[in-house]
C-alpha cells in the first residue's frame, strides 16, 4: 500500500508540475540567459544590461529576446550586431523550447566542434555568419532534423563539407559563402530537397564541376556560387530548377556551352554567368525561357496584351561579360519587358542585335563592347527613357546612329569608338543635357558639331577623332566648362578655331591633328594651365607661334608640325620641358633660340629657313660683325655661371648625397618648371608636412613660387618595399590623368633612394581636414562634393584604366583636396593592375593591404583584394564624411566599427524617430549626422541618399556592393529613394 500511494503522490507531483510548466519555464529561461551571460559572453558595450530578472520574470522584453506570443515561451535569441564576443554560447539550447538562434555579425570566435552544437539540435534556424569562427565544420548529427536555416558564411572556416551536411531532411537555406574552405564542391549536398537558397561562393574549393544532380533542388530560389574553382560545363540538369530567380556562377573555370535545356528556369530574374570560359551561341531558349508565350514585338501595338501575359517573363540582368560566345543574340531578347541590364562585353558575338531591345523595357545599362557585332543600332534601345551606358565600342556597328537616341535624355556615359557608323550626328544627341563622356572615334560619321552641344554642359570627354565631320569648331563649345580631353584629330574641320577655347581651363588634352584649321593660332594659350598635350600638326595655321605657349605650365607634349607658321622660334618655348616636341614642316626662319636640345633637332627640320651655329645639319646662321664682342662676353658669363653651378652642386652633395648627379635616373611627367637640384636640398626638417609606412613628405617651396609635395622613399635597394611602392607609383600614375586623382610630376631615383614628386594639394588631406579641426569648415554640399569627386576618381581607376586598377589602400587620408576643395585620390603605392584573363586572380599578399578600419571583411579570410575591397573602403569614407567620426572612433564602444554604428542607427525602425517632425526621413539622421557642418533641412534629404549608399557599398559580401561606376551614378540621382543595387 505504501507503495501504491508514493506511486500516487509522484503521478500527483507529475501532474502539478505538468500543468504550471510554464511558469517553471519562464523560470527557468531567464535564468538560463542571465547564465549564458555571464558565462559564455562578453558584452563589452552593455548591450543586454536589460538582461536582469524582473519582479515577473519574463525575459520576454529583454534585448534579443523572442517569445511564443500565446505561451510566452522564449523561442528566438537574436544578438545580431551588438558587439558581442566569446565561443559558440551553446547554453542558449538549454532553453528547449529555442528555435531561432541568430548570433550575425559579432566577433563570436573560436571552433565549433560537433559536441558544443549537440545541445542544439531542436534548433530550426543557426545563423552564425560573419564572425570569426574557425576551424573545420561540425560534423552535425542525424538529430538536426528540423533545421531549416543554417547560415554560417563570413567566418574563417576551412577543410572539406563534412556529409552530414547532406542529410538535414527540412533545411531550406544552407549559406557556407565567404569561408576558406578548400574540399572539393560535394554532390551531396543536392540531397537537400527542401533548399531553397544554396550560398557557397567565394571559398578556395578544390576545382570542382557542378553535381549533375544539382536538378533535384527542384524548390532553389537563389543559387550562388562565384569565385568557387567551378571547371567543367553547367549540368542539363539546371533546367529542372524551375523555381530559380537568382544564378550567379561568375568568376568561376566553367567551360562549354550554355545548355538548352536552361529553357527550364522559368522563374529566372538575374543570371550571373560573367568572367567564365563558356563559348558556343547562346541557346535561343535561353532567352525563350523568359517567355514561355510567343509573340511578335515587331506589332507595334503591344503594351496592352503584353502586361496581361508575360508575368512569368521575368529576366532582368542577364550578365555574360568576359567569356568566349559565339554566335548572334536571339531576337526574342527583345519581348522581355523585365530587362534592365544587358552586359555581353568581351566575347565573340556577331550578327545584329534584336531589332527590337530597349522596346518594352526599362534598359538602363548595356555593354556589348568588344565583340563582332554588325549591322545597325537599335533604334528602341532608350525608348523607355531610361538608358544611362550605351557601352558598344570595338564592334562593326554601321548605319546611321538612330535618330531616337537624341531623346535619350539620362544617357551619360557613351562609348561607340572603332565601329563603322556613319551619318550626321543629331543636334540633340550633341546637345543631351547629361552626357559626360562622349567617344565616337574611329568612325564614318560627318556633319558638323552642332551648337546645341552647349547643353551638354556636364561633358568631361569629347573623343570623336578619325571620323568624317566638317564644319567650324561652333564657339559655344567653350561653354563647356568641364570638358578634361577635347580631340576632335583626324576629321575635316576647318576655319578658324573660336580663340574662346582658352576658357576651357580644365582641358588637359587638345588635339586638333590632321584637320584643316586656318588662321593664327589662338592667343592666351597660356590660360589653359592644365594643359599637358596640344597637337595641332597637319592643319594649316599661319602666322607666328605665340610665345606665351613657353608659360603653359605643366605641357609635356607639343606638336605643331606641318602647318604654314612663320617667324622666328620664340626663345620661351626653351622654358618648357617636353617629352615630345615637333614643329617641323613649317616656315619658320631665323636663329634657333640656344638652350635647344640635340634629341629635337629633327623635329625642326622641314623649315629650310632656319640657322644654328651649333645644331648640327641646320647651316650657320651669318655672323654679324659686333658678334666677337658678343661672343667674349658670352664667354665670360658662361665662365662664371659655370663656377656658380659647381659650388652649387658641391653644396647640394654636402646636403643630401654622396653620389654624383649622374648616377640618378629621372623622369618627368609633365611639363615642370624645375629639376632634382631644386628640390633635394630643401628635404628638410622644417619641411617635412608627415610621414608614413613608405616614407617621409615634404612640401618644397621653389624658387619659381610653386610649392611641391615630395615623397622620399625610405632605403632604396634596401628595402623591397619602397621599390615596390615606387614602381607602382610611377608606373600607374604616370599614365593617369584624370582630375580626381593626384598628379605625379616627377620621379627620381638614386641607388639610395627615390623620390616622387606631386602637385602640392593646399588643403592637406580629408582625413586632416575632417579628424583635425577644420571639420566646421566643410559644409555639406562640400562633402558631398568631395564624395563625388573621389568616386569618380576610383570610377576611372576601375572602369576606364586598361587594365583595371586597384586601388587597395583608400581613406580619408589619401583623399587630398585642392584650394578649392577638389579632391584627388592620392598614393597609389599600393595599386595594383588587375590582369583579367590566364585565370590567375594575383590577390594573395605577403603584406597587408590597406589601413585597419578600411579594410573590407572578406580580406581576412580570402585575402584578396579587387575592387570590391576599393568600394568597401569608400563606403568608409562616406560614412566619415556623415559622423565626422573616424573608422575606428572609440564611441563605438570595444567590438564594433563605424561600419556597425552607422548600420544599426541606419536600420534603427521609425519608432526610434525623434518626436518632432521636422524632417521626412523615417530615420533618426540627427544622431548620426555630424553637427559641425549644421546641415539644413534641405540638404538631410541628400545625406539619407549618401548614407543609403555608404550602406550598400559596406556590405558584407562583396556581391552586394555596387561598382564604382554605379556609385557615381547613384550619388547623381536626384531623388532618394534607391532601387537595390544589382
Ligand atoms: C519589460 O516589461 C516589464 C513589465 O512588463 C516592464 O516593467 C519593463 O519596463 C519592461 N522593460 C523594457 C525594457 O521595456
Ligand atoms: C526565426 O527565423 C525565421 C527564418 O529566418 C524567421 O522567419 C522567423 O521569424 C524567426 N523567428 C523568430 C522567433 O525569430
Ligand atoms: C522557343 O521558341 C520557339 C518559337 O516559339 C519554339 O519553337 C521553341 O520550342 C521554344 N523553345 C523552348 C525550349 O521553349
Amino acid at each position: 500500500m505504501q507503495y501504491q500511494s508514493i506511486k500516487l503522490f509522484l503521478s500527483l507531483l507529475f501532474y502539478f508540475l505538468y500543468c504550471f510548466s510554464p511558469v517553471i519555464s519562464l523560470n527557468g529561461d531567464s535564468q538560463v540567459l542571465i547564465r549564458v551571460k555571464s558565462d559564455q559572453l562578453h558584452d563589452s558595450d552593455g548591450k543586454l544590461s536589460n538582461w536582469v530578472t524582473t519582479s515577473d520574470q519574463s525575459p520576454c522584453n529583454w534585448t534579443g529576446i523572442t517569445c511564443d506570443a500565446q505561451n510566452k515561451y522564449v523561442v528566438g535569441v537574436d544578438l545580431s550586431r551588438l558587439g558581442i564576443s566569446g565561443g559558440f554560447p551553446n547554453g542558449f539550447c538549454r532553453i528547449r523550447t529555442l528555435r531561432n538562434l541568430t548570433l550575425t555579425d559579432n566577433s563570436f570566435k573560436g571552433a565549433l566542434s560537433s559536441l558544443s552544437l549537440s545541445p542544439c539540435s531542436h534548433l530550426q534556424v543557426l545563423e552564425l555568419s560573419s564572425n570569426e569562427f574557425n576551424g573545420e565544420l561540425p560534423d552535425l548529427s542525424r538529430e538536426f532534423g528540423s533545421l531549416h536555416v543554417l547560415d554560417l558564411s563570413n567566418n574563417n572556416f576551412s577543410g572539406d563539407i563534412p556529409t552530414s551536411f547532406g542529410r538535414f531532411p527540412a533545411l531550406k537555406v544552407l549559406n557556407l559563402g565567404g569561408n576558406s574552405l578548400s574540399g572539393s564542391l560535394p554532390s551531396f549536398l543536392s540531397n537537400l530537397s527542401e533548399l531553397t537558397r544554396l550560398e557557397l561562393g567565394y571559398n578556395p574549393f578544390k576545382p570542382s564541376s557542378l553535381p549533375s544532380s544539382l536538378g533535384n533542388l527542384s524548390k532553389l530560389e537563389n543559387l550562388w556560387v562565384p569565385d568557387a574553382n567551378l571547371v567543367g560545363e553547367i549540368p542539363d540538369s539546371i533546367g529542372q530548377l524551375v523555381s530559380l530567380t537568382n544564378l550567379d556562377l561568375s568568376d568561376n573555370f566553367l567551360s562549354g556551352k550554355i545548355p538548352y535545356t536552361i529553357a527550364g528556369l522559368r522563374s529566372i530574374e538575374q543570371i550571373e554567368l560573367f568572367n567564365n570560359q563558356l563559348s558556343g551561341e547562346l541557346p535561343e531558349s535561353l532567352v525563350n525561357l523568359t517567355t514561355l508565350l510567343r509573340f511578335d514585338v515587331s506589332q507595334n501595338n503591344l503594351t496592352g496584351h503584353l502586361s496581361q501575359n508575360v508575368a512569368s517573363m521575368s529576366l532582368e540582368s542577364l550578365n555574360l561579360n568576359d567569356n568566349h560566345f559565339t554566335g548572334e543574340i536571339p531576337e526574342i531578347l527583345a519581348s522581355n519587358p523585365n530587362l534592365v541590364q544587358l552586359k555581353l562585353f568581351n566575347n565573340s558575338f556577331s550578327g545584329k542585335l534584336p531589332e527590337n531591345l530597349g522596346k518594352i523595357c526599362d534598359l538602363v545599362d548595356f555593354d556589348v563592347s568588344t565583340n563582332d557585332f554588325t549591322g545597325e543600332l537599335p533604334q528602341f534601345l532608350c525608348h523607355r527613357n531610361k538608358l544611362q551606358n550605351l557601352v558598344i565600342f570595338n564592334n562593326r556597328f554601321s548605319g546611321k546612329l538612330p535618330e531616337s537616341y537624341g531623346e535619350c535624355k539620362p544617357l551619360y556615359y557613351v562609348r561607340m569608338a572603332n565601329n563603322k557608323l556613319s551619318g550626321e550626328v543629331s543636334s540633340k544627341f550633341w546637345g543631351l543635357p547629361e552626357l559626360e563622356f562622349l567617344e565616337m572615334f574611329n568612325n564614318n560619321f560627318e556633319g558638323p558639331i552642332s551648337p546645341s552641344i552647349s547643353t551638354a554642359r556636364n561633358l568631361t570627354h569629347l573623343l570623336i577623332s578619325g571620323n568624317n565631320f566638317k564644319g567650324q569648331i561652333p564657339s559655344l563649345v567653350c561653354s563647356l566648362r568641364q570638358l578634361l580631353f577635347f580631340d576632335l584629330s583626324q576629321n575635316l574641320f576647318f576655319g578658324e578655331v573660336p580663340s574662346c577655347v582658352t576658357q576651357l581651363n580644365k582641358l588637359e588634352k587638345l588635339d586638333l591633328h590632321q584637320n584643316m584649321f586656318t588662321g593664327r593660332l589662338p592667343g592666351k594659350l597660356n590660360l589653359l594651365i592644365a594643359l599637358t598635350e596640344l597637337n595641332l600638326s597637319n592643319n594649316r595655321f599661319t602666322g607666328n607661334i605665340p610665345p606665351e605657349l613657353g608659360n603653359l605650365p605643366v605641357l609635356t607634349h607639343l606638336d605643331l608640325s606641318n602647318n604654314m607658321l612663320t617667324g622666328e622660334i620664340p626663345v620661351e618655348l626653351t622654358k618648357l620641358n617636353l617629352n615630345q616636341f615637333n614643329i617641323s614642316h613649317n616656315k619658320l626662319y631665323g636663329k634657333v633660340p640656344s638652350g635647344f636640345e640635340y634629341q629635337f633637332v629633327s623635329s625642326l627640320s622641314g623649315n629650310p629657313d632656319l640657322c644654328s651655329p651649333n645644331l648640327k645639319p641646320l647651316p650657320p646662321c651669318p655672323r654679324p660683325k659686333h658678334e666677337i664682342v658678343y661672343f667674349a662676353s658670352v664667354l665670360a658669363i658662361c665662365a662664371i655661371l659655370m663656377l656658380a653651378s659647381l659650388l652649387w652642386s658641391f653644396k647640394i652633395k654636402s646636403d643630401f648625397v654622396s653620389k654624383p648627379k649622374r648616377r640618378w635616373k629621372v623622369t618627368t611627367f609633365q611639363r615642370v618648371g624645375f629639376s632634382e637640384e631644386d628640390i633635394c636640398p630643401n628635404l628638410t626638417e622644417q619641411n617635412l608636412i608627415g610621414s608614413g609606412a613608405s616614407g617621409q613628405v615634404y612640401r618644397v617651396k621653389l624658387k619659381s613660387g610653386q610649392t611641391v609635395a615630395v615623397k622620399r622613399l625610405w632605403g632604396g635597394n634596401l628595402k623591397p618595399e619602397s621599390e615596390t611602392v615606387f614602381k607602382s607609383e610611377t608606373e600607374i600614375l604616370g599614365r593617369i590623368r584624370h582630375g580626381n586623382i593626384v598628379k605625379l610630376l616627377m620621379c627620381c631615383s638614386g641607388e639610395e633612394f627615390r623620390i616622387l614628386v606631386y602637385e602640392y594639394m593646399e588643403n592637406g588631406s580629408l582625413g586632416d581636414v575632417l579628424h583635425g579641426g577644420g571639420a566646421a569648415l566643410l559644409d555639406w554640399h562640400t562633402r558631398f562634393t568631395i564624395a563625388l569627386g573621389a568616386a569618380k576618381g576610383l570610377a576611372y581607376l576601375h572602369h576606364d584604366c586598361v587594365p583595371a586598377i586597384v586601388h587597395r589602400d583608400v581613406k580619408s587620408n589619401n583623399i587630398l583636396l585642392d584650394t578649392d576643395m577638389v579632391p584627388r585620390v592620392a598614393d597609389l603605392g599600393l595599386a595594383k593592375t588587375l590582369q583579367r584573363g590566364a585565370g590567375e586572380i594575383d590577390g594573395a599578399m605577403s603584406r597587408v593591404a590597406g589601413t585597419y578600419g578600411y579594410i573590407a571583411p572578406e580580406y581576412a579570410y580570402t585575402l584578396k583584394v579587387n575592387e570590391k575591397s576599393d568600394i568597401y573602403s569608400f563606403g568608409i569614407i562616406l560614412m566619415e564624411l556623415i559622423t565626422g567620426k573616424r573608422p575606428n572612433d572609440a564611441c563605438f564602444g570595444e567590438n564594433k566599427d563605424i561600419v556597425k554604428w552607422v548600420t544599426e542607427a541606419a536600420l534603427a525602425s521609425p519608432e526610434v524617430k525623434t518626436t518632432e517632425n521636422t524632417s521626412s526621413c523615417c530615420r533618426d539622421l540627427r544622431k548620426l549626422v555630424d553637427p559641425r557642418m549644421m546641415p539644413s533641412t534641405s540638404d538631410y534629404e541628400e545625406i539619407d541618399k549618401v548614407l543609403n549608399i555608404a550602406v550598400l557599398c559596406t556590405s558584407s559580401f562583396p556581391f552586394n556592393r555596387p561598382s564604382m561606376r554605379r556609385v557615381v551614378e547613384l550619388l547623381k540621382v536626384k531623388h532618394h529613394k534607391l532601387e537595390s543595387p544589382k
